[in-house]
């Protein structure tokens, strides 16, 4: 498994929401070492819990950004994370029971989700925020 990198292609421009998703892509890449270093399951669910308390955490600060500048597209974003956050939820009640496999499932269907969701749901959010000024 690569390294999933924060590039050019994943800077919005929005300070506050870059730094998050730093954080969410260092949290995702913790998660691959715990399992790559075949850490024992305390050690990875730890990780992984992180992961997806960070997670909610970010979803909760951009939804508040929305409702701040009253952004337009806010149901719809919001219903993009509910989606995930219902995913996330589901895996972590199934957490304790989880194999290797299924933790590098779930740890690659986020890093490819975050990956498009910056693309093409947050850098809508992020151009819109820069037109009112935040930067
Ligand atoms: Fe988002
Ligand atoms: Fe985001």
């Amino acid at each position: 498994m690569s390294v999933f990198e924060f590039d050019q292609s994943l800077q919005l421009g929005v300070q506050a929401i870059d730094e998050q998703h730093k954080r969410f892509i260092g949290y995702i890449n913790d998660a691959w070492d715990a399992l790559e270093r075949g850490d024992d399951s305390e050690e990875y669910l730890y990780i992984l819990n992180q992961l997806m308390d960070y997670a909610m955490e970010h979803f909760s600060f951009e939804e508040s950004l929305m409702r701040e500048f009253q952004y337009p597209g806010y149901d719809d974003h919001k219903q993009n994370h509910n989606r995930t956050a219902e995913q996330l939820f589901e895996f972590d009640m199934r957490l304790l029971a989880a194999s290797p496999d299924d933790c590098r499932a779930f740890v690659q269907f986020l890093q490819d989700w975050l990956q498009n969701h910056i693309k093409v749901v947050d850098v809508e959010l992020a151009s819109f925020l820069k037109s009112k000024g935040v930067s």
